[in-house]
């Protein structure tokens, strides 16, 4: 369905809370249904659409999650490494995003830049989906919402923590504490703290986010503990981080410092033994691989909001 302002999910922060709720809301219900596609959806707006994803980076979860959500919804997929297009030739990104908008009817893009997915936008007449990009990862934190809310209730008046590197996915759980109204301890080293425009965006909106060096304080007592890698894609001082990050492992210790009812989330791939433990990853306290699930039905529901099929905001 062709729409006059396409619905891009770029980030977090540039949705309302009502259609962020929505877009979960259905995620859920379609999860405790069992069935493929959410309530009201109208599959006529999706049969016969095509999904375009373009991937400058490696991706498993991301990758399948979406060409097999937007399958069940009824709708193909194509998808791309950027090498296979002009754009690895210099074609403009302006101009790629011109033209597959007269093909396809959404566009997921994973970017090394952020800037790449920012300009992409402005000139995609059609629905643009943000994979990652080094700046955020929103697809992730809707999923993990689903996650912490399947096993802990409502997230609006918890308390999570992040321990690790304020990288990416760290960005779109500062923009998911405002939107979500619930309370984020960062415990990272100050050299890798998260990007200065998002902690000023955080205050602006009266976001409840502390950051401090101490992974303990940012633990202490939390429903729900989140790491992610040290050195994420396209990241090049491997080693100085993993130095710098040491302090920052979720261990089994750690975890103790948490409510005693906490979850542990990641986001995957994880590397054992740098910012997680075995014991801990595969633990009881461990969602991760219920969270990787919901990545498919977040993105379903977002799928389903981008092109009009049922769903308002
Ligand atoms: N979590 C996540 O986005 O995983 P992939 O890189 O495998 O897509
Ligand atoms: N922060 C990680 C997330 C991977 C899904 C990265 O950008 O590589």
């Amino acid at each position: 369905m062709r729409q006059n302002t396409p619905r891009h999910f770029l980030d977090i922060h540039l949705l309302g809370t009502d259609t962020l709720r929505g877009i979960l809301d259905t995620a859920h219900a379609m999860k405790r249904s069992g069935k493929r596609t959410p309530e009201k959806f109208r599959p006529s707006d999706i049969e016969n659409t095509v999904l375009v994803m373009i991937f400058e980076k490696p991706s498993t979860r991301t990758r399948v999650s979406f060409d097999v959500g937007m399958r069940q919804l009824g709708g193909q997929t194509v998808m791309l490494n950027h090498t296979d297009l002009q754009l690895g030739r210099g074609e403009t990104v302006a101009d790629t995003a011109r033209v597959l908008s007269r093909y396809a009817d959404a566009i997921m893009l994973r970017a090394n830049d952020h800037q790449t997915l920012l300009e992409f936008s402005e000139n995609s007449s059609i629905p643009l989906i943000n994979g990652l990009t080094d700046y955020s990862h929103p697809c992730q934190i809707m999923a993990d919402i689903v996650t912490y809310e399947e096993s802990k209730g409502p997230i609006s008046g918890s308390t999570i923590a992040w321990v690790g590197d304020g990288n990416n996915v760290a960005t779109s759980w500062m923009h998911a504490a405002v939107k979500f109204d619930f309370e984020l301890r960062i415990g990272c080293p100050k050299k890798l703290s998260p990007a200065k425009e998002v902690v000023a965006w955080v205050k602006k909106h009266n976001g409840r986010v502390s950051i401090s060096d101490s992974a303990r304080e940012a633990v202490a007592g939390a429903d729900c503990v989140v790491t992610d890698t040290w050195v994420s894609m396209g990241q090049k001082d491997a080693r100085l981080r993993k130095a710098l990050l040491a302090p920052y492992a979720v261990t089994q210790e750690l975890m103790q410092a948490a409510d005693p009812d906490a979850i542990f989330m990641h986001c995957l791939p994880a590397y054992r033994g740098n910012e997680v433990t075995t014991d801990v990853l595969e633990g009881p306290q461990s969602v991760v691989f219920d969270e990787a699930e919901n990545r498919l039905h977040a993105q379903k529901a977002i799928l389903s909001w981008c092109l009009g099929a049922g769903l308002s905001g």
